[in-house]
């Protein structure tokens, strides 16, 4: 249920209030700093609230007659409705599954039933592997794969690039909207429309963007777009829109008397897990009291919400990335861009004269949860020569961490560095 609460002028507490943020998520009340944000956030109190209920009161099948099954169909559905709402589609148009990187290469194989030896996709070095692997995959059933590859200077995906990777048998073209490690946000807009005049279908991965900043699909223009709600305060369930139109024309993967109209169920083969999908209204149920709080309005404004998300970050942010720009062992791994649109606050780096596995267990000491890899995000790791640092150190913040936090984080680096 939304919170009722005062609303403050943004004067009062800066651009958010962190005492109520940081009480709607339990998992906050501790000395650890959470730093592994694009690892997966610490879920609202709304979503465990709304996961317990469904346990306790409506642990039934869904599709029978009698009451509770209808009681907890309708929260199952209302869950699906609060995901539609979340990335900007209908509720018809959401695929629940139990993570993005399912989801994708389910979409892989059933996208490929209806393409033909030849025919071309192309993939990232910049995407989380669960946006690769999948399509590339498919090149042992004769689809060619092409590599769209991300700038060094830039640490981002440009449209010229792609250009020359396109043809008439392009089917489809795999990217993400953000970067998990380096944090650079791409024009997603811009690169689907290019995609689509050459006849491609687009499967944007938003899984890095969609904590940070308001998704629109219908503005983006993409075809498939994947978002994990566990990293949005959620519960461990993927979600992948995809356009009601494509998603009736491809084949069910599901048993055979499902039938082909039924969307998006056939895609849901097994079901979804029931208490997740219904908790996913706790999600909604936090911004909307957010936004009231701040003097957003009653009603749930996700623009507003996330964009003063995103104002937070930012601040957040900022004496990070100027701290490791100054330090002389530092080595920031990502666009020059401070924030903004160009990027949301996932910072990596390296430090000279020491592998990335080295210093996480000293910032452990110190309560601070960072960590260090290639993130799934191998092939970006591993093309900026960095697999052999062990990968690079990641701190990925989120709306809820306070200002003290990165001091704690900067003073701990200046200490062990
Ligand atoms: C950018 C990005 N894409 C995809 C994934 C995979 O998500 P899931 O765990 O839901 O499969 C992750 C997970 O870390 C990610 O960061």
């Amino acid at each position: 249920m939304p919170t009722a609460s005062r609303s403050f002028p943004v004067s009062l507490f800066g651009v958010l209030d962190l005492d109520f943020v940081r009480g709607e998520f339990p998992a906050l009340e501790t000395d650890w700093a959470l730093m592994d944000n694009a690892g997966g956030t610490a879920p609202c109190r709304q979503v465990i609230e709304l996961m317990r209920a469904h346990m306790e009161r409506v642990p039934v099948q869904l599709g029978a007659s009698y009451g509770l099954s209808v009681e907890a169909r309708e929260a199952v559905e209302a869950g699906r409705r609060a995901a539609a709402r979340l990335v900007g589609s209908e509720a018809d148009e959401i695929v629940l599954g139990a993570s993005s990187t399912v989801l994708v290469q389910q979409l892989a194989s059933v996208l490929r039933a209806s393409w033909d030896t030849g025919d071309e996709v192309v993939v990232t070095n910049l995407d989380h592997e669960a946006n690769i692997g999948p399509w590339r995959r498919l090149e042992e059933t004769g689809i060619v794969v092409r590599e769209w590859r991300f700038r060094d200077e830039t640490l981002t995906l440009h449209e010229d690039d792609l250009e020359p990777l396109l043809s008439e048998r392009t089917r489809l073209v795999a990217f993400t909207h953000c970067s998990n490690v380096v944090g650079s946000i791409v024009d997603v807009a811009a690169l689907a429309a290019r995609a689509r005049a050459a006849g491609a279908l687009t499967c944007v991965d938003g899984v890095a963007f969609a904590p940070h900043r308001r998704v629109d699909v219908r503005a983006l223009g993409v075809d498939f777009y994947l978002a994990s709600l566990y990293k949005v305060f959620g519960p461990h369930l993927g979600l992948m829109f995809g356009r009601r139109e494509l998603l009736r024309e491809a084949k069910s993967p599901n048993h055979f008397f499902v039938s082909e109209e039924s969307v998006p169920t056939k895609f849901e083969p097994g079901n979804v897990n029931y208490e997740l999908a219904a908790s996913l209204v706790g999600i909604l149920d936090y911004l909307q009291a957010l936004g009231a709080h701040h003097g957003l309005g009653e009603e749930l404004d996700l623009g507003a919400c996330f964009a003063r998300i995103d104002e937070h970050e930012e601040e957040l942010v900022r004496p990070l990335l100027l701290f490791l720009d100054e330090h002389p062992r530092a080595r920031r791994i990502a666009s020059a861009a401070p924030a903004g649109t160009e990027r949301v606050p996932t910072v990596s780096f390296t430090v000279d004269g020491m592998r990335s596995s080295e210093l996480p267990p000293l910032l452990d000491e110190r309560r601070l949860a960072v960590r260090y890899g290639h993130f799934y995000a191998y092939r970006l790791v591993r093309d900026l020569g960095l697999l052999d640092r062990d990968g690079v150190v990641r701190v990925s913040l989120a709306h809820y961490n306070s200002p003290r936090e990165v001091e704690r984080l900067i003073e701990a680096l200046d200490e062990v560095l």
